[in-house]
Parts: C-alpha cells; sequence; structure tokens
C-alpha cells in the first residue's frame, strides 16, 4: 500500500503561496506562525487550535485589493459566521473591513469588536422582531431581507421606531454551484426571495414607508470551486437590476454578491476540478471575472462581497494528540484479509464538526516528523463512540499516509481549520471544547479558554439542586 514517496509527501513548499513563511517544517519540527507546535503540545492540553494574526491580515489584504483592482467600490463584508471569535473580529476590524452577521448574537459580538453600524450587514431567513429591533437602533449599513413577510416586518419595526431602514432584499436567482449540498443555498435551498417574485417585492420595498431601498443580495453557496456559477448569477441579477430599476423609478447603491469563494483542502488546483476540494481559481480568477464584468455594465455600482472561508480557513491548524493506536483485520469480498493500522487523536467532530458533516478533507501532518516522508497508510478515527467519527483519507484512498513511524503520543495538525470550527464546537460526549491560541506581533495569546464539562454544566440543575433551592 505504500505510496511513491515524492508523489505523497507533503511538500511545504507547495502549500498555497500566501502561507509559506508561516508554516515551515524546521528539523523535522512543524512550526506555525514560527511556534513549535509538538512543543507547544508538551505544555498545553491537546486539542487547541492555534491561529495567525499575519495570516488574517493577509487574507483580508489579498482580497481587498484584488476586487478593488478589477472593480474599484468593493467593499468587504466579512462573513463572521465562520469563526466570531472576538480576537479574531477585533483583528478582522483593525484590518479596515467590514462585518456580516447572520443574527442577534453575532450583531451583538460585531459591535463588542468594535464595528460601527455602518460597517455592518445582517442577514438571516427567521430574523425576530427583537434581532431587526436592535438593527435599528441605529440603523445599521443594511438588513439584508430574506421574504416579503420579513420586509414588512422592518418596515413596522422601523415605523414603531420612527427610523428609516436601510434594506437590501435578497433573491434566490436559481443558480446551481457544484458543491457540497448542505452548502448549496440557490436552486432549491431555503434562502432568499424567489427571482419570479423578485421585481414586485423590490416593488414594494420602493414604496413601503421607512424602508430606504438599497441594494441587491444573493449568496449562491460556500466553497464554490469555479468562476462560471459567479458570471451567471451576476448576468442575472444585473438584468433584475436594470429591470427594478426601469420598472421602479429607483437607482440601487450596491450589489451583494455573498461570499462562497473556495480554498484549496487539497494540496493540488486543478482545471477542472473533480471534488470540491479542489479550488482552481485563484482569486484573481473570480475578482477578474466578476470585477471586469461589472466594470462594463455598471461601474457606478458598489460591489459588496461577504467571504467567510476564503479570510478565516487557513488562518488556523487544529493541533491533536495521538491517543490510541490498535491493528484491525479487514476481510474483503475475494476473501483476502487486509491489516489496517488506526491511530486516535483527542479531536473529533466535537471539535471540527465539518470533518464529519460535510465529510471535509484537512490535510494532516506529524508536527513533530514532518520531514519524514509519509507512505504509511493509517486511519484516523476520533475520540467519540460514533462511527461517523473517522477523519476522511487522503485524495482518492480511505487512509491518511503518515511517517511510519507514527505512534501514540505525536502530535498531529491539521490545517486549513479556521472556518466553522471554533463556532461549530460542541459539548458532544462530555469532552471538553479546545482552547484557542493566536500568534500575534506581540507574542502569544490565549484568544479562547478551554471549556470543561464543569462550565457545561454550570446551568444545569438536577433534583438535588432543586431541593436545595
Ligand atoms: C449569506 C452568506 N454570506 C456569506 C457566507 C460565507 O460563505 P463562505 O464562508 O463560503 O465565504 C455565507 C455562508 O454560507 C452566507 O450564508
Amino acid at each position: 500500500m505504500a505510496r511513491d514517496v515524492l508523489e505523497c509527501s507533503l511538500d511545504f513548499a507547495k502549500l498555497a503561496d500566501p502561507m509559506k513563511d508561516v508554516l515551515t517544517c524546521e528539523h523535522g519540527r512543524m512550526r506555525f506562525g514560527g511556534i513549535d507546535v509538538a512543543g507547544m503540545a508538551d505544555t498545553t492540553p491537546t486539542p487547541f487550535f492555534l491561529f495567525s494574526a499575519t495570516q488574517i491580515d493577509r487574507n483580508i489584504a489579498t482580497l481587498r485589493d484584488t476586487f478593488r483592482a478589477h472593480h474599484p467600490k468593493t467593499r468587504v463584508f466579512y462573513a463572521s459566521k465562520a469563526c466570531s471569535n472576538l480576537w479574531f473580529l477585533d483583528r478582522v476590524r483593525r484590518s479596515g473591513i467590514d462585518i456580516e452577521v447572520n443574527s442577534g448574537g453575532e450583531l451583538w459580538k460585531a459591535r463588542k469588536a468594535g464595528f460601527q453600524p455602518h460597517q455592518i450587514g445582517f442577514n438571516g431567513n427567521a430574523k425576530t422582531r427583537a434581532e431587526i429591533l436592535v438593527a435599528l437602533q441605529p440603523p445599521i449599513e443594511a438588513i439584508i431581507v430574506d421574504s416579503v413577510f420579513e420586509l414588512r416586518r422592518v418596515a413596522d419595526v422601523a415605523a414603531d421606531l420612527g427610523v428609516q431602514a436601510r434594506v437590501a432584499l435578497r433573491v434566490d436567482l436559481n443558480v446551481a454551484s457544484e458543491t457540497h449540498p448542505g452548502l448549496r443555498t440557490s436552486k432549491g435551498a431555503k434562502a432568499g426571495i424567489d427571482v419570479g417574485e423578485a421585481l414586485a417585492a423590490f416593488g414594494l420595498a420602493a414604496q413601503l414607508p421607512n424602508i430606504e431601498l438599497v441594494g441587491m443580495h444573493y449568496h449562491i453557496g460556500s466553497q464554490i470551486t469555479r468562476v462560471e456559477p459567479y458570471l451567471e448569477a451576476l448576468d442575472l441579477a444585473l438584468s433584475l437590476l436594470d429591470r427594478i430599476e426601469t420598472a421602479h423609478g429607483v437607482r440601487l447603491e450596491h450589489l451583494n454578491i455573498g461570499g462562497g469563494f473556495a480554498i484549496p483542502y487539497y494540496d493540488r488546483t486543478a482545471d477542472e476540478p473533480d471534488t470540491y476540494f479542489e479550488a482552481p481559481h485563484t482569486l484573481d480568477g473570480y475578482a477578474a471575472g466578476i470585477g471586469s464584468r461589472l466594470q462594463k455594465a455598471r461601474p457606478d455600482l458598489q460591489l459588496y462581497l461577504e467571504p467567510g472561508r476564503a479570510i478565516a480557513g487557513n488562518t488556523a491548524v487544529l493541533v491533536s494528540r495521538v491517543e490510541a493506536e490498535k491493528t484491525k483485520l479487514v476481510g474483503a469480498a475475494d476473501g483476502r484479509v487486509t491489516r489496517e493500522d488506526w491511530i486516535m487523536v483527542d479531536a473529533g467532530f466535537n471539535t471540527v464538526l465539518e470533518h464529519s458533516s460535510y465529510h471535509w478533507y484537512y490535510r494532516a501532518v506529524v508536527a513533530n516528523h514532518c520531514g519524514k516522508p509519509p507512505v504509511r497508510p493509517f486511519r484516523i478515527g476520533g475520540p467519540l463512540c460514533d462511527g461517523g467519527d473517522v477523519y476522511a483519507g487522503d485524495p482518492g484512498s480511505e487512509y491518511r499516509y503518515l511517517p511510519t513511524c507514527t505512534k501514540v503520543g505525536d502530535v498531529v495538525a491539521f490545517f486549513d481549520v479556521g472556518a466553522y470550527s471554533l463556532e461549530c464546537m460542541s459539548a458532544y460526549n462530555g469532552r471538553d471544547q479546545a482552547a484557542a491560541y493566536m500568534v500575534t506581533e506581540s507574542g502569544l495569546r490565549k484568544i479562547a479558554a478551554r471549556r470543561s464539562v464543569e462550565d457545561f454544566v454550570a446551568n444545569e440543575r438536577f433534583a438535588a439542586d432543586a431541593a436545595a433551592e
């Protein structure tokens, strides 16, 4: 089962360009932001997340500058659902971009991190009156309205407060995208106003008192590896916009095309991706296609973007320890028996939910042996009781190829876990939730403490408590 060393060796120099100096292998030890990851694991309970502030700044600057080079009137609203840790948000704000939130809780966090109302866009398909009330005191940059029902609700709350609500309507343009079904948000998905109803909905928004119609929004999904669906959506949106403006005598300020830009979870990129783990387009690929088309059609229109994964994804690694090992014999249909080597790490889908919910592939490296060739096939399990708590294999395989000597006590680092991991951690199986650290210019900072079973039950009650109360 051994593979060609050259083919499978995780070549650090081959990792995505922007990661080069953050992620290094020195004398057989993996460093992230200069930190010896396995060394840190010797003094810090595993699993834990390690973020790089440099990488956050870099991703934001690259994204903003790349899009602005093609369409100068571009504003980037970081999709905070990807990682809404307060330290992370503060870093995003300092880098000079704006923020997208998806609930009253995220809105609260955005404000706590210092974002001003004019920097905030608010999505969501079931906003409560209470959430809308908060978003209008004072009014944020845009409430992104998901239905005609919600439009009336926003108008109602704004009237009660005596304010004008700045509103963009989210439209489902019915554009298909090749990504995991759970990440599709257009064509048959629940989000947005149906494109067939959109003209009338914009007409209503233009007339309702206390509503200031400022934009159109759509978001076709997450981890979209090709530019074509964006171009298809943009053409549809521009033509709809034209009809809306002509029919209702309005002029919209902005077009919000959502987020979804893919990151390469596999080392390789491809012209024609086989899976949504390969990202064939550099950001320039997306920006050139979208920006140039918009420049031609509507240079006056502000382009709003809501990237989450493309900003947060590669900013963190998950550091776990191999806690157990075993060999299992697997019988094949032809009667042959194969030996499978398993290692069990101390992070499961309670720590990185998407490894199980979307069968996401996170590259992994044995941090204390990063110089050794990854030639021995292993299956990597997490510690949870579920059969599904098993990490996806390397491309085209059930197995992860790791150095031959990999054993209990080694430190396994999973890459690209910065997006949608801290957000989705759970207390499942009574396991601690991982702490998070960030490498900053002023040193290593703890940005989220580990949470233990005592923390989780702090608000629970049982009979003995009730008797004592
Ligand atoms: C409305 C909206 N905007 C932006 C995003 C961010 O997507 P991504 O993290 O793929 O960029 C999402 C996530 O699905 C979303 O629902």
